[in-house]
């Protein structure tokens, strides 16, 4: 018997009902979508001029104040696919707690060299990368880094990023998401050039629309 004879006989032998499972699996990978949470009064009102995926060097071009944060990750549909040309913002105080907003500190942070809020397009696997700082605490409420992420064909997502050790309200949770487990990060000590700092990793998981 050739090779190939052999290979059909014992495929041949090998029960379908087997088989057949597995390969459906394959094909319907279910992610769980990540957790809305509050978009909270900050969202920037707009974002015109020089917003891009670095938040640190703005304007005078001296490094803004606080830990720096190199955030990266992976948007996905819940079928497991990459999404390619994603749109992630995100929003979030300065090392003094204020946001670049009309209601908050107006253009303090980025008087101080923080830009403030940030966008990035993923790329052709999914990826993203911001570079920022890691945010404070204010009002109460634990340091977090607010994501708002539009991709076509699924549901907007928007959510809150939450630092392991320190992700608890500090007077009652106001309708933020429960599942905040799901949303906290445990970044890692990573250089950002000369300055010691942190790397966490936010993948996200976009619902059907
Ligand atoms: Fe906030």
């Amino acid at each position: 018997m050739n090779l190939r004879r052999r290979i059909l006989t014992v495929l041949s032998t090998l029960p379908v009902a087997s088989v057949l499972p597995h390969v459906l699996q394959a094909q319907t990978t279910t992610l769980k979508a990540t957790p809305q949470d509050a978009l909270g009064p900050f969202y920037p009102p707009q974002w015109a001029g020089e917003i891009d995926a670095d938040l640190v060097v703005f304007g005078s071009g001296a490094y803004a104040d606080g830990t720096p944060l190199t955030i990266t990750g992976v948007i996905r549909s819940t079928d497991g696919k990459a999404l390619a040309n994603a749109r992630v913002e995100i929003w979030q105080t300065d090392a003094t707690g204020k946001y670049r907003h009309p209601d908050d500190d107006g253009e303090g942070p980025a008087k101080r060299g923080f830009q403030g809020f940030g966008r990035a397009l993923t790329d052709g696997e999914g990826r993203y990368r911001f570079r920022t700082i890691k945010p404070v605490l204010y009002s109460g409420r634990p340091p977090h880094v607010h994501f708002r992420v539009v991709a076509g064909g699924r549901k907007e997502l928007v959510t809150q990023m939450y630092f392991a050790g320190d992700n608890k309200e500090r007077g009652g949770n106001f309708g933020f998401s429960k599942e905040r487990d799901r949303l906290t990060v445990a970044p890692t000590a990573a250089k950002d050039g000369q300055r010691d700092g942190l790397a966490a990793t936010f993948d996200l998981v976009l619902a059907a629309a």
